[in-house]
């Protein structure tokens, strides 16, 4: 059975929950590789939305086993809140939901840290969710973090937080002059939290790989986007973890040689949330149309979302990056009533034309996109059922990306529902699952 990666290909935001949710029918197991609770995976079920931070959005299919991964950073209060509302919903949590003892924890003086150096940084600032994401990756790296396995060992917990504490403390009142923390008040908390965790906390990278050598299909969640990635993105206005392809083996402890192939998520216009560049963001009439049709608010801190053309260099690099063998295009429906539509097709920089992605984050903020206009279809996609419903000039522009990103499309979506997907002619997604078919229609 075939183990999948869903990955952005953008800045994040793409549409990821809805096609993990398309696709999760046909796995056992969904898996969240990185990233915490900065995230927002929203899916929507009949007249139900479900806003997902921390938790696999595979939890809403019952009997899906869902894993939140060593690579992933947990903010456990959060954590509780989120399991708590989905089972006041009638979500089934146990014998369902799997954590890493290796994962690390968000504690209380990361997003206090992760809001002084943002107020700090004056215009250099990130725009970051100030969840304590940052900080609490700083900690894994400086090999001074708390994991889940550490709430389930008093002694050990009290002293790593008792260095933690004393050093947060230091940097919090002499560098930021900001409100300090204490330990035993973090002890306190964090032990309740560890009550209610216990049951859940476990090795999962064993539990992964038994469940892979039995059989089981295994999807794993990406969060954020390519262009978020700390490696690979738009370094420093990123975010801390890995968020390409690669990350789904480092951030679960499956071997990179189990994983059968890759898929990106992309919309089909660009968004961006929080500082850095965006070559092809627009302003305007346009942006603010797009911004109001797509619903470009994010989804865990309703900041207005950036809004941009498609843009054709960086799903190419997301390509390269992710060794994407297939693409899910969403929210085409928001483009509806756009005369004309533009896609980027090459940067311009001191008068040479780029088409690959520059790694120089000077080339990247000076860029000038190179466009292509394309005239709008001005009519509705969403009924659609296939391809060939679609307006011929939708047709054509999905056509023309496709030619351009290098990577064929599996999936277009053109609204919030389950069943406003459609499955593209010699979908790749069937060579995986071959029962998408009759799932979708
Ligand atoms: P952080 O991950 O909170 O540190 O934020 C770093 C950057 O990543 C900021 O620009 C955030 O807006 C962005 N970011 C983090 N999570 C998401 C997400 O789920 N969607 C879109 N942008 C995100």
């Amino acid at each position: 059975m075939p183990n999948i990666v869903v990955v952005g290909t953008q800045w994040g935001d793409e549409g990821k929950g809805k096609v993990v949710d398309v696709i999760t029918p046909h796995v056992n197991v969904v898996v969240r590789y990185q990233g915490g609770n900065n995230a927002g995976h929203t899916v929507v079920v009949g007249r139900d939305k479900y806003v997902l931070h921390s938790i696999p959005s595979g939890i809403l299919h019952r009997g899906c086993r869902c894993v939140v991964g060593c690579g992933v950073v947990i903010d456990p209060g959060a954590l509780i809140d989120e399991m708590e509302s989905l089972v006041r919903r009638g979500v089934t949590l146990d014998g369902n939901l799997f954590i890493s003892k290796n994962a690390h924890l968000i504690m209380p003086y990361h997003p206090a840290l992760d809001r002084a150096s943002e107020a700090k940084l004056g215009k250099r600032r990130i725009g970051t969710t100030g969840k304590g994401v940052g900080p609490a990756y700083v900690d894994k790296a400086a090999r001074v973090g708390i994991r889940m396995v550490d709430l389930l060992n008093e002694c050990l917990l009290r002293e790593k937080l008792e260095v933690n504490v004393a050093q947060k403390n230091r940097i919090l009142r002499e560098i930021y002059d900001a409100q300090t923390f204490g330990v035993d008040e973090i002890l306190n908390t964090y032990l309740r939290y560890a009550g209610w965790l216990a049951p859940y906390i476990t090795d999962t990278a064993l539990l992964l790989m038994k469940w892979i050598d039995s059989g089981y299909s295994v999807l794993f969640e990406g969060a954020q986007g390519t262009m978020l990635d700390i490696d690979h993105g738009t370094y420093p206005f990123i975010t801390s973890s890995s968020t390409t392809a690669g990350g789904a083996a480092t951030g679960t402890g499956v071997p990179p040689t189990r994983l059968d192939g890759v898929l990106g998520v992309s919309k089909a216009y660009t968004t961006r949330v929080g500082g850095g560049p965006f070559p092809t963001e627009m302003t305007g009439a346009v942006a603010e149309h797009i911004r109001a049709r797509g619903n470009e608010y994010g989804a865990t801190t309703g900041r207005p979302r950036r809004c941009g053309w498609f843009d054709a260099v960086v799903a190419r690099y997301a390509v390269r990056i992710n060794g994407l063998d297939t693409v899910a295009l969403t929210k085409l429906d928001v483009l509806d009533q756009c005369e004309t539509v533009k896609i980027c097709t090459g940067y311009r920089y001191n008068g040479e034309l780029l088409t690959d992605f520059p790694e120089d984050e000077n080339v990247i903020a000076a860029a000038e996109p190179v466009y292509e206009e394309v005239s709008g279809w001005l009519a509705p996609t969403g009924g659609a059922k296939n391809e060939a419903d679609l307006p011929a000039k939708a047709r054509r522009y999905l056509e023309r990306l496709e030619e351009l990103i290098g990577a064929p499309f599996c999936l277009i979506s053109t609204g919030a529902q389950r069943e406003e997907t459609i499955l593209c002619e010699d979908s790749p997604l069937l060579r995986w699952f071959p029962s998408v078919r009759s799932s979708l229609f």
